[in-house]
């Protein structure tokens, strides 16, 4: 049977339709519309005709390239919607796969007890105060009730620097570096006034090294100003801190008579600990049997002199300090024993002392880190 066109025509349309792939469908193309195409041909057989011949063919054939590029341009984009479907399906994403574990760094036991003790106190309505490392001796001294004369000035094996500092309160001062977080005292107070409720933690400086001692240390002050504070505000507050801190209901405070030129009374606080198997743990009465008191940290009522020296009415005004290591509370709640490591920047010290950064202390969760 001779090949019509049409029949030419309509194989190349089943064809064109059975391409599985842009491959197969090229090959279609090629065979009807390339140089040497069927359709190509045809076309060409249209310069040698008649101009009458050519009026009937012309539309004819035209009709079919037409077709034949028509079925391909359909065919090419039912093609290519469907290689973008099965990409689409082939490269879906399980997102319930755990993620890949990217390195992270982890906090400083110092850095999470301040974190802990900001969570604590801001509890109880106390805010979180800062002042210069680099202070002036009014406010290092002075202004807390230790004067040019004062013993106490050697108490604390100051380094000083040795320029001089600004005139305060009309007197000539020194720079130093701050021996203790007290001089936020007198800056909290001259700032904010009263009433007020802060802690300040921070690095404080001694001349001072061995295995307890460093020359940069951390400490965290705590300084309520308000009217008719008494010495029951400020045993409930230690208490409370220190139960939340540890997270022992069990944990027993004892109050000693003590001396701080900024605090009168001062009281040195001490707490019960028990032996656990050769160790020491915090919690339960000191004077038991198998027990004893550790000193933990230096407080009082805050002197007179003081909220003077900070501009407020003492007569108004009362108010309670407290001042206590962390880098020390640090080991006792965590279990170093060398001060020295905390500040050696080693990293496998860190990777296994330090702490997870997600992992932020929240009172109702605990505020210590998980084991
Ligand atoms: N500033 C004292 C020190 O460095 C600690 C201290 C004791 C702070 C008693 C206080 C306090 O606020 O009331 O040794």
């Amino acid at each position: 049977m001779e090949t019509t066109d049409e029949t030419r025509l309509a194989e190349a349309l089943t064809a064109i339709d059975a391409a599985c792939d842009l491959d197969a469908l090229e090959v279609q193309r090629v065979a009807a519309l390339g140089k040497a195409g069927w359709v190509s041909g045809l076309l060409k057989t249209l310069g040698g005709m008649s101009p009458d011949e050519r009026q009937v063919a012309g539309p004819r054939i035209q009709g079919m390239r037409a077709a034949v590029a028509d079925a391909i341009e359909a065919k090419r984009q039912a093609l290519e919607a469907a290689a973008l479907d099965a990409q689409l399906a082939a490269e879906t994403l399980d997102l319930s796969l755990p993620a890949p574990q990217a390195p992270k760094g982890s906090i400083h036991p110092v850095s999470r007890v301040m974190d802990e003790l900001a969570e604590i106190f801001a509890d109880m309505g106390f805010s979180v105060a800062t002042g210069p490392e680099i202070e002036d001796d009014w406010h290092n001294f002075t202004a807390l009730n230790m004067p040019e004369s004062h013993p106490a000035r050697a108490m604390h094996d100051t380094f000083y620097f040795p320029d001089e500092g600004p005139q305060v309160a009309g007197e000539r001062t020194r720079m130093v570096l701050r021996t203790h977080t007290s001089p936020v005292q007198i800056r909290s107070m001259v700032a904010q006034g009263a009433p007020l409720r802060i802690i300040a933690p921070g690095r404080v400086y001694r001349s001072d090294s061995d295995a307890t001692h460093t020359p940069m240390f951390h400490q965290v002050e705590g300084l309520v100003i308000d009217e008719g504070i008494h010495l029951g505000h400020l045993k409930w507050t230690l208490e409370t801190f220190l139960k939340a801190f540890f997270e022992r209901d069990d944990i027993v405070l004892r109050l000693r008579p003590s001396y701080f030129p900024f605090t009168e009374p001062s009281v040195e606080v001490d707490v019960g600990w028990q032996d656990v198997g050769g160790r020491r743990v915090l919690g339960g009465h000191g004077d038991a049997a198998g027990h004893g008191w550790m000193e933990l940290l230096g407080s009082g009522m805050v002197n007179r002199r003081v909220i003077e020296f900070a501009g407020l009415d003492p007569d108004r005004w009362q108010g309670f300090a407290f001042g206590v290591g962390v880098d020390r509370l640090a080991m006792l709640k965590y279990g170093m024993d060398d001060l020295r490591a905390f500040f050696d920047g080693d990293g496998r010290w860190l990777a296994h002392y330090g702490f997870d950064p997600l992992d932020v202390p929240t009172l109702s969760a605990g505020v210590g880190a998980k084991a």
